[in-house]
């Protein structure tokens, strides 16, 4: 493996390798104070060109407890600012030679773009609504640390699949690691064409939730969105927000989870975020840094022994 630009591309043995080694970096994250050196002298440039709080805070612990450095770099202060191509950008940071760029970008493929002209590791942090492979990767982290096991599992995810990086990386990982996969979104939310095949559509959450065993509920990203998809965040909250109420038509087992950011009353209540008992909410906050622990190390290590 010598990038990570998103699930549809590694091999079972990748997705087998990375969550496993993710698995033992939680293991060690929770026993608290961790602290590697393995990557001592590696230098980690984050380049995000959207808003971020978890991804880049995570990936940046990442890198700090396996010893590397990590440059924050800043689009809004670069020379991009002055005119400078996103191509020369690049060129420009590759001669400085680091080990490792990490990129969340509103353009589809741009981290392929990326991969393609430097000679480090890329990691995709987010491209556009195509992938966000290291998301979905803790999320599957996340219910096999629950739940023992992802096979045969019912995960149903809700909200707005059509404009979701996360649904869309999910769908593929999910579905490959033997879960039953739901969407359930309003038609205006709900994409054409699905990343993966045997995925189950729902225009309800009366229909899609009953027999779930995880609900994964996405924002509306209203940022990608044509005006208008959502006529109102009351109507949508009374449609699609998960309430306890709709948890209940789930089944009484059934566990929340979310990427984040969430925006509370409008897919979410508040009581079903912060219940300890259902919601896996920071739990997969917590199992992001394992993941991306485990992304830099393979990525890593894998180059420093070619
Ligand atoms: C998501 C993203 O940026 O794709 N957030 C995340 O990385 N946890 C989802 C979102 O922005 O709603």
């Amino acid at each position: 493996m010598k990038h990570l630009t998103g699930i549809a591309g590694l091999t079972d043995a990748e997705i087998g390798a990375l969550l496993d080694r993710a698995d033992n970096y939680a293991d060690a994250l929770e026993k608290g104070g961790f602290q590697s050196e393995l990557l001592r002298g590696a230098v980690i440039i984050n380049m995000f060109f959207e808003a971020s709080t978890r991804t880049r805070t995570s990936f940046e612990l990442a890198a700090l407890r396996l010893g590397a450095g990590v440059i924050n770099w800043d689009a809004e202060t670069s020379a991009l600012k002055k005119g400078e191509t996103f191509a020369d950008t690049i060129a420009v940071l590759n001669a400085m030679k680091p080990d490792a760029v990490i990129i969340r970008h509103s353009e589809y493929g741009a981290p392929e773009y990326l991969a393609k002209r430097v000679s480090c590791a890329v990691i995709n942090a987010g491209d556009s609504y195509r992938e966000h492979p290291t998301q979905a990767l803790l999320d599957a982290l996340t219910i096999r640390r629950r739940k023992g096991r992802i096979e045969g599992l019912t995960v149903t995810i809700c909200g707005d699949i059509a404009h979701s990086r996360v649904a869309a990386s999910n769908m593929i990982l999910l579905s490959r690691l033997g879960a039953c996969v739901r969407i359930v979104a309003p038609a205006a939310l709900m994409p054409d064409k699905l990343p993966a095949a045997g995925i189950e559509k729902f225009d309800t959450m009366k229909k899609g939730l009953p027999g779930s065993d995880i609900v994964m509920m996405l924002r509306p990203q209203k940022e990608r969105m044509q005006a208008g998809l959502i006529d109102s965040d009351k109507k949508y909250f009374e449609d699609y927000g998960l309430t306890r109420e709709k948890l209940d038509w789930a089944g009484p087992e059934a566990l929340v989870m979310h990427p984040g950011p969430l925006t509370r009353g409008i897919e979410i209540a508040d009581d079903v975020a912060d219940d300890p008992k259902r919601s896996l909410i920071l739990q997969q906050v917590a199992n992001g840094v394992a993941v991306r622990m485990a992304a830099l190390d393979l990525l890593l290590s894998a180059r420093k022994n070619t």
